[in-house]
């Protein structure tokens, strides 16, 4: 609790966007960087509209309204992460070009870049807080990759960050989620992948998983082009 009342005071750095952002209790903080250098760096062209599916502090969103896309639309189900969302998005100036709702999954419409990183783990979750990490029986997860091809222009690719540390706890398998991605009619057309730093206390099962965890961003696009 006193950290959460200290992040969102304070707030985390993000070096990707050489700013703070602010995470309120319950949200999930961007406290790794790594998976946001994924989203700051992926190659990106002729980008104009964005979505961001699941934004929580609105890191993602942000950083791609910095990288210049003129119109992202940021979604999240919990009332607490659009609150923290809208909150990040005024502090940095971003509001003329992010809007935030509370939304389950997609806003109406198209965008030519839909990004989402889903909580990581396929769980039960306990409380609202553990919604941000765990995703009840992989529903975003597979939630996402059903209907993403709906909801691109022409031409449009959607991003992935996905942690493999559901397939170290043998949650998910590999083959599983390349399944999904072809059952929804998905292409891969490329991954870029990162290992996160190591926490320093890998002591326990968890944390030695953790330790040998890979994040990928997955660049997927309709298999007829779109
Ligand atoms: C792992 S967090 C990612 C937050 C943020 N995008 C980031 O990268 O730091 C996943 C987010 O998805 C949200 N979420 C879970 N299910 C959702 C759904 N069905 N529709 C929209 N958002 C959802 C959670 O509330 C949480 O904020």
């Amino acid at each position: 609790m006193l950290s959460a009342h200290q992040w969102r005071q304070d707030g985390v750095p993000v070096p990707a966007l050489n700013a703070r952002i602010h995470p309120h209790y319950g949200v999930f903080p961007p406290t790794r960087n790594e998976y946001v250098d994924l989203v700051a760096t992926a190659r990106m062209t002729g980008v104009r509209t964005a979505f961001d599916i699941g934004t929580g502090t609105g890191v993602l969103a942000a950083v791609l309204a910095k990288r210049g896309v003129r119109r992202v639309v940021a979604t999240d189900i919990a009332p607490q992460a659009v609150a923290c969302a809208r909150d990040n998005i005024h502090r940095l100036g971003l509001s003329g070009r992010v809007t935030v709702t509370q939304t389950d999954l997609f806003p109406p419409g198209r965008a030519d870049l839909v990004v989402c990183n889903p909580p990581w783990l396929p769980a039960t979750p306990s409380s609202p807080l553990d919604a941000a990490v765990f995703d009840r029986g992989g529903r975003m997860l597979s939630g996402f990759i059903r209907g993403v091809a709906d909801h691109l222009t022409p031409g449009g690719e959607a991003w992935l960050v996905l942690s493999d540390l559901a397939e170290l706890l043998r949650l998910r398998t590999r083959a599983q989620l390349l399944t999904e991605f072809a059952a929804a009619g998905l292409a891969v057309r490329g991954r870029m992948e990162v290992r996160p730093r190591p926490a320093r206390d890998a002591r326990d099962l968890l944390a030695a998983a953790r330790a040998a965890e890979r994040v990928s961003l997955w660049r997927l696009g309709p298999e007829n082009g779109g």
